[in-house]
C-alpha cells in the first residue's frame, strides 16, 4: 500500500489522469490539490491508502469522478450525487441563467416547476438564486428525491418535491416558469455504453427512438400548467434544437427559440404560453 502521497499519485500514473488523481487525494484528505502537488513526501494513513486505491481502482474501470467523490459542482454549489441521479452537467447552467434573466421582468414573485429534478441541481438552485421564488420539483425516482431533498436541506433551499410521472400529480397547479432536463438520448444510441454516461441511470438518459418521446411529452402537457406569459425551457441533444422548436410551435408556444451553450451549441429551447 502507499506510504505518502507521491507513492499514491505514482501508482495512479498512466491509470487515471494525474488531476484527477490529486482530486481524490485532495477529497479524501480534506485538502487542495496545490496541496497535494506541494506536499508528496505527506504520509497516508493506511485507511486513507486503502481508500485511494479503491477509488483509484474504480476510475480506471470508469466510474465517474462524481460518484466517487459523491459530489459534483453546480452553479458554484456543491450538491451531493449517487448513481441514483445524473450527475449534473455545466450546459444545464444555461436554463438558471435563461430563468433568471426572464423573471426580472415579473412583477410577481415566480413560481417554478422543475421537471425530473435528479440531484435537484435546477430546483435547488434557482430558489437559492431567486430568494422567495416557490419551486416545485418532480421526479418518478423515490430514490433521486431522497438526493435532491437531501442537497436541499444541505444547501438551505425551500423546494417542494413531488413523486410524479411528469405533470400527473400537479392537477390545477400554475406556474411561471417550467424548466426540465428531460431524458433525450436516442434508444440504442451508442453513446450510452460509453463514458460516465454507463454509469448513470438509465431512466434518466434515453427517451425512445429518436430521444424526444419525453420532451414531446412535456411540451404537449406544459401548456395546462402554465400562468397565460408563462415560459417552458427545455434542455435537448446537440442535434434536437429544430425538432423541439417544432414540438414547442405545435403545442402553441409564441416566442419559440434555441439559446446556445458555452461550446456554442443550441442546448435549450424554449417558448412563451400565450398571454390569453
Ligand atoms: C437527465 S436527468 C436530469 C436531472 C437534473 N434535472 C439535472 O439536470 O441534472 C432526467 C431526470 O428525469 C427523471 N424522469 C425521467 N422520466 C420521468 C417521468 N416520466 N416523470 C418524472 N421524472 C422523470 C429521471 O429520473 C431523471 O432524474
Amino acid at each position: 500500500m502507499f506510504a505518502c502521497i507521491g507513492d499514491a499519485l505514482a501508482a495512479a500514473r498512466g491509470r487515471i489522469p494525474a488531476s484527477e488523481a490529486r482530486l481524490l487525494l485532495g477529497v479524501l484528505l480534506h485538502c487542495s490539490t496545490a496541496q497535494i502537488a506541494a506536499y508528496p513526501e505527506r504520509e497516508l494513513a493506511p485507511a486513507l491508502a486503502a481508500r485511494f486505491a479503491d477509488c483509484l481502482e474504480r476510475r480506471a474501470q470508469g466510474e465517474p469522478v462524481a460518484y466517487l467523490l459523491g459530489v459534483r459542482e453546480f452553479f458554484g454549489r456543491q450538491f451531493g450525487v449517487t448513481p441514483a441521479v445524473l450527475i449534473p452537467r455545466p450546459e444545464t447552467e444555461l436554463i438558471v441563467e435563461l430563468v433568471l434573466s426572464r423573471s426580472t421582468a415579473l412583477n410577481n414573485i415566480p413560481a417554478i416547476l422543475d421537471l425530473g429534478t435528479g440531484s435537484g441541481a435546477l430546483a435547488v438552485t434557482l430558489a437559492l438564486e431567486l430568494p422567495g421564488a416557490r419551486l416545485v420539483a418532480v421526479d418518478c425516482s423515490a430514490e433521486a428525491l431522497g438526493v435532491a431533498r437531501r442537497n436541499a436541506d444541505a444547501l438551505g433551499a425551500q423546494v417542494e418535491f413531488i413523486e410524479s410521472d411528469w405533470f400527473a400529480a400537479l392537477p390545477g397547479r400554475r406556474f411561471d416558469f417550467i424548466v426540465s432536463n428531460p431524458p433525450y438520448i436516442a434508444d440504442g444510441d451508442p453513446h450510452l455504453a460509453e463514458g460516465d454516461v454507463r454509469f448513470e441511470p438509465p431512466g434518466a438518459l434515453a427517451s425512445g427512438h429518436a430521444g424526444l418521446d419525453d420532451l414531446a411529452r412535456i411540451a404537449a402537457d406544459a401548456p395546462a400548467f402554465l400562468v397565460p406569459g408563462g415560459w417552458l425551457m427545455m434542455e435537448h441533444g446537440y442535434d434536437q434544437a429544430g425538432a423541439v422548436r417544432g414540438l414547442l410551435a405545435s403545442a402553441g408556444f409564441d416566442d419559440v427559440a434555441s439559446a446556445r451553450d458555452l461550446a456554442g451549441i443550441e442546448r435549450v429551447s424554449f417558448g412563451r404560453w400565450r398571454a390569453s
